[in-house]
């Protein structure tokens, strides 16, 4: 009997996979494999239902405290971003690949498929994984070349209900981290995004009053919220609630993709925000200016893998390496104020500050100030050489 095992979301795309890897490639056994890393309880029922019909053996796996734990406090610690956003999807990716492909072994089952397309990202960091293992991989929508209205029109012959419709064109892709939103007439980068995209998120309003946040952080980690202890998910969802009241955290741009193709894309992650400029401001807060130019760069390249889903590659955990040392003295508590949209510090403490009041205050003489004077002598000296000398600067 040929098996496969389907790492399956429940959406179209994923769907539509179960029925073709049947009749156009043979299978006997279709294996679903559902991860949960926080997306809505109905897209899991949804998916749930689906397999029920459609599949011959199906798994939900609750990943979300090792998503939050083992990806996204990573993420916080290296100030994850990609050209300027979060990172969402990218994060969650590999541990739904490897998940899926812990299934095929577990079964002695020697192929795996995924629905990704041929133009996006996924299909790079699911195969990152999967092809890391000696089973056959399969991508039905990239191999079959197929189009959205063609899906359609295929799924519906085979009893699959269809949420998506001319309408409302939307491929959503969710975890607990972030929501994107793709397709239709997003696509052309100078349409305005309607209201209707946004689900996690309200309209910054100016009118509503702001709101203070205190966010606790215990070695780069973000521990609890206005002064109460609470879990990563807990902390994360509240944060998406509080702050999406708040409009914080949307995002719309034109984004990169591994591939070169440029794409619009836009986002929903208030926690994401939220916890990312608070961390930020506290690592300004405890390391040293070495250490804050030095990690600029390890938090690019680790964004950068991050984005590729290439966290196997063995820079990966040696950056990681590092972020958890730089983390070590990253404690303390940030003061968010959360208006109109944004997400602002607007105060920090931290027992293992680097700062001194009573050094740079204005009020103090701990400090002699005279003591500068040698060192102002020889700032920018080599400019002032060339003018002592005579030379241009050109
Ligand atoms: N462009 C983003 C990324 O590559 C989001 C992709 C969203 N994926 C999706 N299947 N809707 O990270």
């Amino acid at each position: 009997m040929s098996e496969v095992v389907l790492a399956y979301s429940g959406g179209l795309d994923t769907s539509v996979c179960i029925p073709l890897l049947k009749e156009r490639y043979g299978f006997d056994k279709i294996v679903t494999v559902l991860v949960d890393v926080g997306q809505p309880r109905s897209d899991i029922e949804r998916g749930n239902r689906r397999a029920k019909q459609l599949a011959d053996e199906h798994y939900v796996i609750d990943a979300r405290e090792e998503f939050v734990r083992d990806y996204i406090f990573p993420l916080i610690k290296a100030n994850g971003s990609y050209e300027g956003y979060v990172l969402g999807t990218a994060i969650a990716r590999p541990l739904i690949a490897m998940k899926t492909a812990l299934i095929a072994k577990e079964k002695g089952i020697k192929n795996l498929a995924h629905g990704c397309t041929g133009r996006g990202n996924d299909q790079l960091r699911f195969e990152a994984i999967f092809r890391a293992t000696d089973c056959r991989v399969i991508a039905p929508m990239r191999e079959l070349d197929l189009a959205r209205e063609w899906e359609i029109d295929y799924a519906r012959e085979h009893g699959i209900e269809v949420a998506v419709t001319r309408d409302k064109p939307w491929s959503i892709d969710e975890n607990i981290w972030s929501r994107s939103i793709e397709g239709g007439k997003l696509e052309d980068p100078y349409f305005e995004p309607p209201e209707e995209i946004y689900g996690w998120t309200q309209k910054p309003d100016a009118s509503k009053s702001a709101q203070i946040v205190e966010i606790g952080f215990s070695q780069g980690v973000p521990v609890s919220l206005d002064g109460a202890q609470m879990s990563g998910i807990e902390l994360i969802e509240k944060l998406n609630l509080i702050g999406g009241e708040h409009g914080v955290g949307r995002t719309d741009m034109v984004e990169d993709r591994v591939l070169g193709l440029k794409a619009r894309e836009n986002y929903e992650h208030p926690a994401a925000t939220i916890l990312l400029a608070a961390h930020k401001d506290l690592e300004h807060l405890v390391l040293s200016r070495s250490e804050l130019r030095f990690k600029v760069m390890v938090d690019e390249a680790w964004s950068e893998l991050a984005y590729m889903g290439l966290v196997e590659d063995p820079l990966y955990s040696d950056l990681n390496a590092f972020l958890d040392q730089s983390q070590k003295r990253v404690n303390g508590s940030v003061k968010m104020k959360l208006y109109c949209g944004n997400a602002i510090p607007v105060g920090r403490q931290s027992p293992d500050a680097l700062y001194a009041q009573d050094m740079v205050s204005f009020d103090s003489q701990t400090l002699s100030q005279k003591d500068a004077e040698g060192f102002a002598k020889y700032h920018g000296f080599q400019a002032r050489l060339l003018k002592i000398k005579g030379l241009k600067s050109t």
